[in-house]
């Protein structure tokens, strides 16, 4: 099957940086999948997803080579307008992503920008406030809202653009472990049912270790590692390129290098107790 993403070669400096934020990467990506990209801060990160969505060249000046298409579009050569429907960013913060006076007209917003008519509009900020279980707050101010209602009500905004690409960045590094773990089954849930491809740029490894397809590790704008959670995870170079290995993990990395497993890799306590108690 062809790749949804496909970045050949894609190097970025920034107006007047001294050296690249990412340089000659490489990667692949196909539909359906959920890919964790992590590394340590100022490692490029952002800056690859800002090549993803159009961002990086279209509003970031600076020096750009290589390539990057989002199914089979060049993303230097399409319209941001039309990248808006097939890639959905979702910052850090979503207070920079909502602003309106209702969260629905917020929802509503990237659809206006299109003058997309009314009924067709309604409909959507109808289903998606629906799917995403905030149709009670539909008018209420954002500024109002919790930090996991404003992630929602963002995460609602973009996906009324109905785009077959999600990506995330950081986004429960301002929520408690009960609003985090929510938002990552909603991923589950909107990759399952949906189909909705995710990238995902995460330090809370434990929280998505069990759902990734793939982690990707990215170093000083390169990528250097790349596999399953599995793979990444065991590896003893992970944690020098700033992967928080989950302590079951370097639990069980230590308890396999004294001899014991493998069996089935453990991402959640629960499966580590299983894989040491089975005889
Ligand atoms: N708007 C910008 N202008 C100039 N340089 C930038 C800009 N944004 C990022 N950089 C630089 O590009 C490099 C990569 O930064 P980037 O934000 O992509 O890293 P990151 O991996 O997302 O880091 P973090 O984990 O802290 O978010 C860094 O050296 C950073 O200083
Ligand atoms: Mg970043």
């Amino acid at each position: 099957m062809k790749n949804l993403v496909e970045v050949s070669n894609l190097s970025f400096k920034y107006l007047d940086a001294q050296r690249w934020a990412i340089h000659g990467v490489d990667l692949g990506i196909g539909e359906g999948e959920i890919v964790v990209l992590a590394g340590q801060s100022g490692c490029g990160k952002s800056t690859l997803l800002r090549c993803m969505n159009g961002l990086i060249p279209h509003m970031y000046p600076g020096e750009y080579s290589g390539s990057i298409t989002i199914g089979g579009d060049q993303v230097d050569k399409t319209p941001m307008r039309a990248l808006a429907q097939k890639v959905g960013l979702l910052f850090q913060n979503p207070e920079n992503q909502i602003f309106m006076f209702s969260v629905e007209r917020d929802i509503a917003f990237g659809l206006e920008n299109l003058g997309m008519p009314r009924d067709e509009m309604r409909r959507r900020v109808d289903e998606v406030m629906q799917r995403l279980g905030i149709t009670q707050l539909a008018l209420r101010a954002p500024h109002e809202l919790s930090d996991g209602q404003k992630q929602r009500v963002a995460l609602a905004g973009v996906l009324a653009m109905r785009p077959g690409l999600i990506i995330l960045d950081e986004p429960t590094s301002l929520l408690d472990p009960q609003t985090a773990s929510e938002l990552v089954s909603l991923v589950r849930k909107l990759n399952e049912e949906e189909g909705l491809t995710f990238i995902i740029v995460e330090h809370r490894l434990e929280l998505l270790a069990q759902l990734a397809d793939r982690i990707v590790v990215m170093d000083s704008g390169k990528k250097v590692m790349e596999g399953t959670p599995q793979q990444v995870l065991s590896d003893p170079r992970a944690e020098a390129f700033g992967v928080s290995v989950p302590p079951v993990s370097q639990l069980y990395n230590r308890l396999t290098a004294d001899g014991l497993g493998p069996r089935g890799y453990p991402f959640t306590p629960e499966e580590l107790a299983d894989e040491v108690n089975s005889p």
